[in-house]
């Protein structure tokens, strides 16, 4: 089917008048996907089964997607954070180090191109703002961390396209206002696929 894209709202509800705060291991991201539209939308190549579209409504909110990915994410995962400066690469990033049980804070490495951080599994934290080719990424040691004993997670992947594998989870973000973003999980690959449906059963129940 060619045309309007396939659209699925959820009527936001309502802010608890008393809300509870989360027990540790219970999942909180419930408060991310109260007030957050999944929207599926068909794009060349990829069917609108594998394509996650929301919006967040705050930074807690992305944070709280990213948690969602973190808990789901394996050894060898490659995520791409892309997205203008300040949309929440960074704010997706801290959650998905809560996901995978990262003591600590995550900090942006626009001046170090890379943290790294353990947890569940060891996080490669890079940010190629500040490269100009992907052989820069590349003379950094980039394939150590790529095919590395944890999971990558990468800001401004566009800089360094050309030197990236093809089978990645794409994550895009978008800049609505300035408390809405919205956010696309766009998986390139089987093992991408997969991880992106599991992502929605958890955000999403669906
Ligand atoms: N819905 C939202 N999602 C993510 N960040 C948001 C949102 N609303 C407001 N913000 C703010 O936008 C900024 C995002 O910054 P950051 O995560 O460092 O962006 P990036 O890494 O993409 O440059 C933060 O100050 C955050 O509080
Ligand atoms: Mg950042």
């Amino acid at each position: 089917m060619r045309g309007k894209a396939e659209v699925r709202r959820e009527e936001p509800e309502k802010e608890p008048t008393n809300p509870k705060k989360p027990t540790a291991g219970e999942t909180e991201v419930k408060t991310a996907t109260v007030k957050t539209e999944v929207i599926s939308s068909p794009k060349a190549g990829l069917s609108s089964a594998t394509i996650v579209d929301f919006v967040t409504h705050s930074a807690t909110q992305t944070q709280k997607a990213g948690t969602v990915l973190g808990r789901l994410l394996q050894l060898g995962d490659i995520i791409l954070l892309e997205g203008d400066l300040g949309v929440g690469k960074t704010t997706f990033t801290k959650g998905v180090g809560q996901g995978l049980l990262v003591e600590g804070y995550i900090n942006s490495p626009t001046f170090t191109l890379v943290n790294e951080y353990q947890g569940r599994l060891p996080l490669y934290h890079l940010d190629c703002y500040r490269l100009e080719s992907g052989r820069e990424a590349l003379d950094f040691g980039l394939e150590e961390y790529l095919y590395g004993e944890g999971v990558i997670i990468i800001e401004w992947p566009e800089r360094i396209a050309e030197v990236l594998p093809t089978e990645v989870l794409r994550v895009k973000l978008g800049y609505v206002n300035d408390t809405k973003r919205t956010i696309r999980l766009e998986p390139m690959g089987t093992r991408y696929v997969a991880l992106t449906a599991e992502f929605k059963k958890a955000a999403f129940g669906a």
